[in-house]
């Protein structure tokens, strides 16, 4: 162990330098190898937060999270699909680059509120659309609209959502964006579309990276580790029947799937002759679709690969960022999510050109662990950071953060 300790192999590697803290006496530490200061104060997933206000990062919410649901539940939230390449590209894609500070910049007042299709927001972080969320606490949508309301963001709401567009939109006091998954019946989607119309909503992201093939790995092996039984709370004895108590799809009569494999983009133009919303696509990966969608005359685009749920390429969205951004031209605008988790990961994407991060498991970590004041702490924590990593790089609004602020590294 001695041999290990001194190797320079492990000099200035984090996890190596903590895993030595951590099997070592302490008197026995070499004092050269702990540089890091994880080493001193080691991130400790043992310690649970009894409160939001403890709460020093969002990762803190997690474990929480994790004791109060149940394994099957803490499954669907935490799995990527197949070996989980895209999950882990996800947070690794931000290594990738860097940021690049500027100085001597009036950095005092920091303006987070950005205009997006239109609409003024005071925090381009935006509530992804994540189904299910009662499954996570019992106030499900409510709670995080209330929290959302309270820290002024845009929520977009899932069709798998527990509760209907209009209560969700009423508790948030504000107009809310509808993520649609079409299915591969034209009826539905439009039954969908007029409903969320109907509730007042501006915009609707349809999601386009859901066409029926995923291997929720993760999700599977947790389910097997969960006691109670599925069919208790789920009623799998039709798809008809399991469908029909997922409020948006009430009445509706869906009896196969969600996916829509069979979608292509004339789907997006006849979606177009039935609304006056905007119609955004969600799940663009590459500059050739977002070109397309550009021509197409798409409102604004997703760059999304789902959180790592729907491929496992293991590219990751911020990786994919640039080509898109340089192949939209400015033509409509780009927004981002996939393992979004920090202040300068946001003002990475800002810098790029995205004009608006949706964030997805960190707020349900805050609604499972605490309900609306853990949705609430979470929002606040990356409001905080990224304004600070705003004064970091020197730009007192998101209009100041351009590219040369970012580099591959
Ligand atoms: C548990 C879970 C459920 C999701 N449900 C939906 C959904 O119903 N519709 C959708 O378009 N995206 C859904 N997503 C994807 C999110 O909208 C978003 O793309 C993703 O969570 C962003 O990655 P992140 O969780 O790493 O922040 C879901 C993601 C998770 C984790």
């Amino acid at each position: 162990m001695q041999f290990v300790a001194a190797s320079p192999l492990l000099v200035g590697v984090p996890g190596a330098a903590l895993a030595q803290a951590l099997l070592l006496p302490k008197d026995k530490l070499p004092k050269e190898s702990f540089s890091d200061p994880l080493t001193w104060s080691p991130e400790d997933p043992s310690r649970l937060i009894k409160d939001p206000k403890e709460a020093i990062n969002v990762f803190d919410f997690e474990p929480v999270m994790r004791q109060n649901v149940p394994p099957a539940h803490f499954g669907y939230l935490a799995t990527g699909v197949d070996g989980e390449r895209t999950l882990r590209a996800n947070r690794e894609g931000f290594a990738k680059f860097q940021l690049r500070p500027r100085r001597l910049i009036d950095v005092s007042q920091v303006d987070t509120s950005t205009t997006i299709l239109g609409v003024r927001y005071e925090t381009p972080i935006i509530l992804a659309p994540i189904g299910f969320h009662k499954a996570f606490h019992d106030e499900g949508e409510i709670a995080v609209a209330k929290a959302a309301r309270a820290g002024n963001h845009l929520q977009i709401l899932s069709t798998v959502s527990t509760s209907g567009v209009e209560a969700v939109t009423a508790a948030r006091g504000a107009p809310i964006w509808f993520q649609l998954y079409a299915t591969n019946k034209w009826d539905i989607a439009k039954a969908l579309v007029a409903r969320a119309e109907k509730a007042g909503c501006p915009a609707v992201a349809v999601t386009v990276d859901e066409a029926g093939g995923r291997l929720l790995e993760t999700q599977k092996r947790l389910a097997l580790t969960d006691e109670r039984k599925c069919s208790d709370c789920h009623d799998r004895s039709s798809p008809e029947a399991y469908f029909s108590r997922i409020p948006m799809l009430e009445g509706l009569k869906l009896t196969w799937a969600l996916a829509s494999s069979t979608m292509t983009w004339d789907f997006l133009k006849r979606l177009r002759d039935i609304t006056k919303m905007k119609i955004l696509v969600k799940g663009i990966l590459t500059h050739e679709d977002a070109k397309l969608a550009a021509n197409t005359g798409i409102d604004a685009i997703i760059v999304s690969n789902h959180g790592g749920r729907s491929e496992d390429s293991g590219r990751s969205t911020i990786d994919a960022l640039p080509e898109i951004i340089e192949a939209v031209g400015g033509r409509m605008p780009v927004l981002i999510d996939s393992g979004f988790r920090r202040g300068t990961d946001i003002v990475m994407a800002l810098a790029m050109g995205a004009q608006g991060v949706c964030v997805g498991r960190p707020y349900i970590w805050g609604l499972g662990a605490f309900g609306q004041p853990g949705v609430e702490r979470v929002l606040e924590l990356l409001r905080e950071e990224l304004r600070v990593a705003m004064m970091q790089v020197g730009a007192p609004s998101i209009r100041h953060l351009v590219p040369a602020m970012v580099r591959r590294a």
